[in-house]
C-alpha cells in the first residue's frame, strides 16, 4: 500500500504509458489514490484513469521552435551582426509584501480629474519613465521582450513607486510585439499589471490612428480605449502627427470616454527661440494649446519628438504655457539626439513643466530619452527634487545595463556612436532617426546616412514643413529615400511630380488620408502628384464606416478556433495581417515568449540544459543534444532530451536549399525596360504580357522595409515580357518588365 509503493508498480508495469503524462495526471487527481489506500487493483477499478485529455503539445512547439532557430538562425530579422550577450543581468533583491503606495492609488481614488489636482500640487519635478517603451524603440529597435521587463517589475514597483507614470505601451510596441516578438501585446499590458499595482502606465495614442498608420474607423478608436483600460492602462498620450485637432478631439474622447487620464500632446517642431521660423511660432503652439484645454484635457503634454526644444525656447514655451493655465499640469516629452535633453528638461522644469520624461541612464541618450540619474542628481536638493534616491538609479541602471546586452543584433550603437545636433537641421524624430539609420544601412545606403538625412531636410521642405511624427514622419522619410535611390533634387521632384511614381504613402498624404496639415497641402506639388486621385475633405475617419466587431470575431473564430479573446479582436483590428501571422506562428512554434531572450533570438548550443516555465509551476528540462546531418529533403533532425526523455523534430534547413538565383538588370539605354526603383518585394504586378499600358499606368506596387511604391509606366504601349510574379524579392534596378511602343 501507500502511493510510493503505488507509483513503482505503475512506473514498472506502465513504463510505456508513462510518456503518457495526462495518465498520470489523472492518477494524481484521483480521489481513491489520494485520501485512502491503494493496491495493484486500483487501476482496474479506476477504467477513468485513461480517459486522457490530450495534452497541448506546448513542448513539442517550442522543440520545433528551437530546432529551427539552430538550423536556420533567428526568425526575427536581425539588423546588426551581434550575438545577445552571454550574460544575465542581475535582478536587485526586492523583499515580500505589497509595495508602496503611488499616484495610481490616487487615481484609482480620486479619478483623473484628481490626479491631475495631485500632480499639479506636488512639490518638485516628477518623472515619467519611458525605459519600458520609448528608450527601447528609440535605442533598439523596439525589440525588448516581456520576459525581460517582467523580471525588474517588482523592482519597480518598490523602488521607483513616486513615479508619475511607468510609459510601457503604445507606438510601435504593439505591432512589433506581435510582428517580431511572436508575443501578444495584451498580455504584456496585463502580466506588467499584475507586478505594478501602484504606479500608473502610460501609453501613446496615434489620434484617429489608435496604435496603427492608418485612420480607424471612429468606433474602433473608442473600443480600443475600453479594452486597453481595462486591461490596465491608465494615461493615454494623445497626439496626431499633423496636430489636427479634429484627430485629436477624436482620440481624447475615445481615452476620456474609457475612463483614462488624458493628455493632449502638441507634437513641437521648428524652434520658437528663433524668430526667423515663423510657421511653428510660439502664438501657433498657444492657440493649439488653448483648443486641447478647452476640450477637457487633464494634462497638457509637449510632444518634442525630435529633441529640438532649447533650454531657451523651453522658457519660452512652458513659460507661456504656465502663465495662460495655471491649473493644468504640463508634462514635457523630449530626445537627447543632439545631446540637450537635460538641460532642456531642467529649463522646462524651472519654467513651470510638472513632469518631464527620462529614461533609466543606461538606456537613455542619443535619440533615446535623458539619463533619469542625471536629472535626479541635478534636480537634488533644489526645489525641483524628484525624491528619487540616486541607489536606486544605480540598480535599476546597472540591470537595464547588462539586459541591453542581449538585444546586441538590435542595438544602434552598433553603428550609431553618438548623437548629433544636425537634428536642428533634419528635424528627425528619434526613433525613426535610429530606424533610417537601420534602413540606409539594410538597403545598402549606410554610407549614405548624411545624404538621407540632407534628403529629409528636403522632402520636409517640399511637403510643406510638416510637423513629423508618426505616421506623417514616415511620410517624409519615404520621400527622402526616394530622393537619395533615384538621385533626385528637391527641384527635380517639383519639376518632374507629375511623371515621377511617388512612394504610395506620399500619394495617400496628399490625397488627405491623415489629416490636413498646418498651412494646408504644398501646391502645385500636391495637383501634378494626384491629377485625377480623389481628396478628401476634413477628418479622414469621419468617412469610415463604423467596424463589425462581432463579424470580426465570428471571423476569427472560424479560422483559429475559439479561444478569441476580446483582446485579439482588437489586434486584429489594429493590425489584421500582423496578427493572423502572430497566430499562425503561435500555432506551429507555441508560446516562444517563456523563452529567455537568448534561446528565442539565438537557440541553445548542443548540450546546453536549461529551464523554460510554461506558467507558474509548469517547468520543462530540455537539453539541445545533437544535429543530425541534412537529408535528402533538405531537413536535418534536431535531438533534444525534454524532462528526461529523448525528443527530436525535422526542421527544414532553408539556408541549404535556398539556390542562387540572379535577376536581369534593366538597361536604361533600352527604351521600355522598367527597373525596381529600389531593393524590395513585390507585392502585385498590375499588367500581364499583351497589355495595353498609359504612359503612368501603374504597373507594379513593390514593399521596402514599411514602404509602398508603386512603379509607374515611362510610356504608352504594349507589355512585352513580364519578369517578376507577386512575392519576388528585387534588388535595386532588377528588370520587372519590358514595354514595346
Ligand atoms: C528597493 O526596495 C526594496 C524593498 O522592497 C529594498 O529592500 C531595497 O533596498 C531597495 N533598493 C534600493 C537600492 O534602495
Amino acid at each position: 500500500g501507500g502511493p510510493e509503493n503505488f507509483i513503482q508498480i505503475c512506473v514498472h508495469n506502465f513504463l510505456s504509458y508513462v510518456t503518457n503524462i495526462p495518465f498520470l495526471q489523472n492518477v494524481f487527481s484521483n480521489h481513491q489514490f489520494l485520501y485512502s489506500t491503494v493496491d495493484t487493483q486500483f487501476i482496474d477499478e479506476n477504467p477513468d484513469l485513461f480517459n486522457l485529455k490530450p495534452t497541448q503539445n506546448r513542448a513539442q512547439k517550442l522543440l520545433h521552435y528551437l530546432g529551427h532557430v539552430m538550423v536556420n538562425g533567428p526568425t526575427t530579422p536581425i539588423p546588426v551582426k551581434a550575438k545577445p550577450s552571454s550574460i544575465d543581468p542581475v535582478i536587485p533583491p526586492v523583499t515580500m509584501g505589497d509595495p508602496p503606495v503611488g499616484f495610481r492609488d490616487v487615481l484609482l481614488r480620486d479619478g483623473p480629474e484628481g490626479f491631475a489636482k495631485a500632480v499639479r500640487n506636488h512639490q518638485g519635478l516628477l518623472l515619467m519613465d519611458t525605459t519600458f517603451r520609448d528608450a527601447h524603440q528609440s535605442l533598439l529597435a523596439t525589440r525588448v521582450r516581456t520576459h525581460d521587463l517582467k523580471k525588474i517589475s517588482p523592482f519597480v514597483s518598490h523602488n521607483f513607486s513616486n513615479l508619475y507614470s511607468l510609459e510601457n505601451w503604445g507606438g510601435a510596441t504593439f505591432d512589433v510585439a506581435m510582428r517580431f516578438l511572436s508575443e501578444c501585446p495584451w498580455k504584456r499590458l496585463q502580466e506588467l499589471r499584475a507586478l505594478i499595482p501602484n504606479v500608473p502606465f502610460q501609453m501613446l495614442l496615434r489620434g484617429a490612428n489608435a496604435v496603427g498608420y492608418t485612420n480607424y474607423p471612429d468606433n474602433a478608436v473608442f473600443k480600443f480605449c475600453e479594452v486597453a483600460k481595462e486591461n490596465g492602462m491608465d494615461i493615454f498620450r494623445v497626439f496626431d502627427s499633423l496636430n489636427y485637432v479634429p484627430n485629436m478631439l477624436l482620440g481624447m474622447e475615445a481615452a476620456g470616454s474609457a475612463g483614462g487620464v488624458v493628455e493632449a500632446a502638441i507634437s513641437y517642431t521648428g524652434d520658437v527661440s528663433d524668430p526667423m521660423r515663423q510657421k511653428y511660432s510660439l502664438d501657433y503652439y498657444l492657440q493649439l494649446a488653448d483648443e486641447l484645454v478647452k476640450a477637457g484635457t487633464h494634462i497638457l503634454c509637449i510632444k518634442d519628438m525630435a529633441g529640438l526644444l532649447k533650454p531657451e525656447a523651453s522658457k519660452l514655451l512652458v513659460g507661456a504655457l504656465r502663465d495662460r493655465f495655471p491649473d493644468v499640469p504640463i508634462h514635457v516629452h523630449t530626445h537627447d539626439t543632439a545631446g540637450a535633453g537635460v538641460a532642456a528638461m531642467l529649463a522646462c522644469a524651472e519654467a513651470g513643466a510638472d513632469v518631464v520624461d527620462v529614461a533609466v541612464d543606461s538606456m537613455a541618450g542619443m535619440t533615446s530619452q535623458p539619463s533619469m540619474g542625471a536629472i535626479v542628481a541635478c534636480a537634488k536638493g533644489t526645489k525641483l527634487d524628484t525624491g528619487i534616491a540616486l541607489e536606486k538609479v544605480f540598480d535599476y541602471s546597472e540591470y537595464w545595463e547588462v539586459a541591453r546586452g542581449l538585444y546586441a543584433p538590435f542595438d544602434c550603437t552598433a553603428t550609431m556612436k553618438s548623437g548629433n545636433a544636425d537634428v536642428y537641421e533634419n528635424e528627425i524624430p528619434g526613433g525613426q532617426y535610429t530606424n533610417l539609420h537601420f534602413q540606409a544601412h539594410s538597403m545598402g545606403l549606410g554610407n549614405k546616412f548624411k545624404e538621407v538625412k540632407k534628403a529629409y531636410a528636403e522632402a520636409n521642405k517640399l511637403l510643406g514643413d510638416l510637423i513629423k511624427v508618426t505616421p506623417s514622419s514616415k511620410i517624409v522619410g519615404d520621400l527622402a529615400q526616394f530622393m537619395v535611390q533615384n538621385d533626385l533634387s528637391r527641384a527635380e521632384v517639383e519639376e518632374r511630380a507629375d511623371e515621377l511614381s511617388f512612394p504610395l504613402s506620399v500619394v495617400e498624404f496628399l490625397q488627405g488620408y491623415i489629416g490636413i496639415p498646418h498651412g494646408g497641402f504644398p501646391e502645385p506639388l500636391r495637383s501634378k502628384v494626384l491629377k485625377s486621385l480623389p481628396r478628401i475633405e476634413g477628418r479622414p475617419g469621419a468617412s469610415l464606416p463604423p467596424m463589425d466587431f462581432k463579424a470580426l470575431e465570428d471571423g476569427l473564430r472560424a479560422t483559429h478556433g475559439d479561444e478569441i479573446t476580446p483582446e485579439d479582436v482588437m489586434s486584429a483590428a489594429m493590425y489584421p495581417k500582423v496578427f493572423q501571422e502572430f497566430k499562425e506562428f503561435t500555432a506551429n512554434f507555441g508560446p516562444v515568449d517563456c523563452l529567455s531572450t537568448r534561446l528565442f533570438l539565438d537557440g541553445p548550443k548542443i548540450a546546453e540544459e536549461f529551464e523554460v516555465e510554461l506558467e507558474r509551476g509548469k517547468i520543462l528540462h530540455i537539453k539541445a543534444l545533437a544535429l543530425g546531418d541534412l537529408n535528402k529533403a533538405g531537413q536535418r533532425e534536431v535531438f533534444f532530451e525534454l524532462n528526461g526523455q529523448l525528443r527530436s523534430v525535422l526542421v527544414k534547413d532553408t539556408v541549404a536549399m535556398k539556390e542562387m538565383k540572379f535577376h536581369p538588370k534593366a538597361q536604361k539605354s533600352i527604351k521600355g525596360q522598367v527597373g525596381a526603383p529600389m531593393p524590395g518585394k513585390v507585392l502585385e504586378v498590375k499588367v500581364e504580357v499583351g497589355s495595353k499600358v498609359e504612359k503612368g499606368q501603374p504597373l507594379c506596387v513593390l514593399s521596402a522595409m514599411k514602404m509602398e511604391t508603386v512603379v509607374n509606366s515611362p510610356m504608352a504601349g504594349t507589355v512585352k515580357a513580364v519578369y517578376v510574379t507577386a512575392d519576388a524579392s528585387l534588388e535595386g534596378d532588377d528588370l520587372i518588365l519590358e514595354i514595346e511602343e
